[in-house]
């Protein structure tokens, strides 16, 4: 039995939900649903970035608090999950005391070792940014993004002696080759960090929407650093020592590409300071490009994901982003190929596999399953599809996972077409048949519950099942025999209606 802890970022509170962050999520609870499978014991985080400007400035726009504002806001997070069927164990907000704690004993610690000192930031600010400017980033002396003049600022400041970091972290990197998946991810990161690193302000003086600083009340950090330690404090750092150290070892973050310098060279770089070891493994992804460009709220192409599951379902949007684009390059959304494959892969393939099944076991087997055959020529397919796709999931490539049980579905309808047991006699030769398709049925609805939850426990249950195929456990699940014959199977609705 093993164990895991897979993250994904903690999304911006201000921002509302939208396609692009719903594909770390439901990638981050496919995986952990499929070592769940194989009784692992599984930590999922997800949660809220909820300090800083931004979120202090709306607040004050809409006349509440900034906890009020996070309040309200956070829930739109909570229901997006909610809606995809997001099985995460943990949810943190990081306007909550644990995290202050957490913070505070983390950023202490790196104090105490003598990695943090005081020191003076100057230079233009862009207020709309939040954020600090090198003269050379300007446009026309103006902020790149907003095109508005900065101010030319000088703020006394805690900074994070990261520059004394460099050799360590090429020597961490070095002696930990997987650490940064995929390997270009992992030499961008070699990449900032040979080019000499420079040392950070981690406190502001000028808002107090922060976790406020333990030795110097008058600053609160700078949101990065205190949104960068939530992956500790849910794990208990600071104060419960023993599970901290369960799980820690096992932290896998799942990140998407613009936030690599953040996670893969200024956190593992804190955790050393603060005497922990950095992150076991980072996968960095590619964007959801929507017509071509990353989605944004000035270019008002965001999809909210309750759009597209009004049309696809629940597990067609899972199935989908799981299964569409590569986990690591970007890639273009697209309505059109959502609905090819959908109808390719979902209402042909395991939807009219299921149908054929159903219908010839009424017609011809009284409505009752038979059972599959001993050496069954769909053993061994079984067999190799339940290897490849274990391989996939351990290495968090969910696409190749899905091709290897689709590729079950396929073989399973072409043994179907070769048989046509729709034009034989009733009888053993048709029993034997449907038996094998039914087989492979009960293990494809244990193979596909990671990408579809819903959809599979209701095969499993047409098949007559009882239980749940999420509650199965692997690699038991997925030896051919299971299917025990004498259940009553039902025909019912098409599971994936077609989409014109
Ligand atoms: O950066 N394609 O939060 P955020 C794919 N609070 N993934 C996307 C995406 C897209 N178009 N857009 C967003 C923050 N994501 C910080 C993180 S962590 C300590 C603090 C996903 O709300 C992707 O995972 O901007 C990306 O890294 C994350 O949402 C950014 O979310
Ligand atoms: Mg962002």
């Amino acid at each position: 039995m093993g164990r895991l802890y897979v993250t994904t970022p903690i999304y911006y509170v201000n921002d509302a939900p939208h396609i692009g962050h719903a594909y770390t999520t439901v990638i981050g609870d496919a995986i952990c649903r499929w070592h769940r499978l194989q009784g692992d014991d599984v930590v999922f985080l997800t949660g809220t970035d909820e300090h800083g400007l931004k979120v202090a400035q709306t607040a004050e726009a809409n006349g509440v608090t900034p906890q009020e504002w996070a309040d309200r806001t956070v829930e739109r997070f909570r229901e997006a999950w909610r809606l995809l069927q997001i099985a995460n164990d943990d949810f943190i907000r990081t306007s909550e005391p644990r995290h202050h704690l957490a913070v505070q004993r983390f950023l202490q610690t790196v104090y105490d070792n003598g990695d943090i000192e005081l020191g003076t930031y100057e230079g233009p600010y862009c207020v709309s940014c939040e954020a600090y400017y090198a003269e050379s980033e300007l446009v026309d002396g103006c902020c790149p993004i907003h095109g508005i003049p900065v101010r030319l600022m000088k703020e006394e400041n805690y900074f994070f002696r990261l520059s004394r970091y460099q050799d360590r972290l090429l020597r961490w990197y070095e002696d930990n080759p997987e650490a940064v998946q995929p390997a270009t991810k992992r030499n961008e990161a070699l990449g900032f960090i040979r080019q000499g690193l420079e040392d950070i302000s981690i406190t502001r003086t000028s808002l107090t929407w922060g976790v406020p600083v333990p030795w110097d009340d008058r600053h609160v950090f700078y949101v990065w650093y205190d949104a960068l330690i939530n992956y500790a404090t849910a794990v208990g750092y600071g104060a419960d020592p023993e599970r901290f150290a369960l799980w820690w070892p096992v932290v896998h973050h799942l990140i998407g590409k613009e936030i690599l310098r953040f996670h893969c060279v200024w956190w593992p770089a804190m955790c050393m300071a603060a005497g922990i070891d950095p992150p076991h493994r980072v996968f960095v992804h590619g964007w959801l490009l929507v017509g071509g460009e990353k989605m944004s709220k000035t270019r008002l192409n965001q999809i909210a994901p309750r759009d597209l599951v009004a049309d696809f379902g629940v597990d067609g949007y899972r199935y989908h982003f799981l299964r569409d684009q590569a986990f690591g390059p970007d890639g273009d959304f697209s309505y059109e190929r959502m609905v090819d494959r959908y109808n390719a892969d979902l209402a042909n393939n395991l939807g009219n596999l299921l149908s054929r099944v159903a219908t010839v076991v009424e017609r011809k087997c009284g409505g009752v399953g038979p059972k599959p055959q001993d050496g069954s020529p769909l053993q061994s397919v079984a067999a190799e599809a339940y290897r490849a796709t274990d391989e996939a999931w351990r290495r968090f490539a969910p696409s190749d996972a899905l091709e290897s049980t689709w590729r079950l579905i396929r073989e399973t309808n072409a043994y179907l077409e070769a048989n046509e047991p729709w034009r034989a006699e009733a009888g053993p030769g048709v029993d034997s048949v449907m038996g094998d398709a039914l087989e492979t049925l009960r293990i494809v609805a244990v193979l596909a519950s990671p990408a579809m939850p819903a959809a599979c426990a209701e095969l499993w249950r047409r098949i007559g099942l009882p239980g749940r195929p999420q509650d199965q456990r692997l690699p038991g699940a997925a030896a051919w025999g299971g299917y025990p014959g004498g259940l009553p199977v039902e025909r019912g609705d098409p599971l994936f209606p077609r989409k014109q």
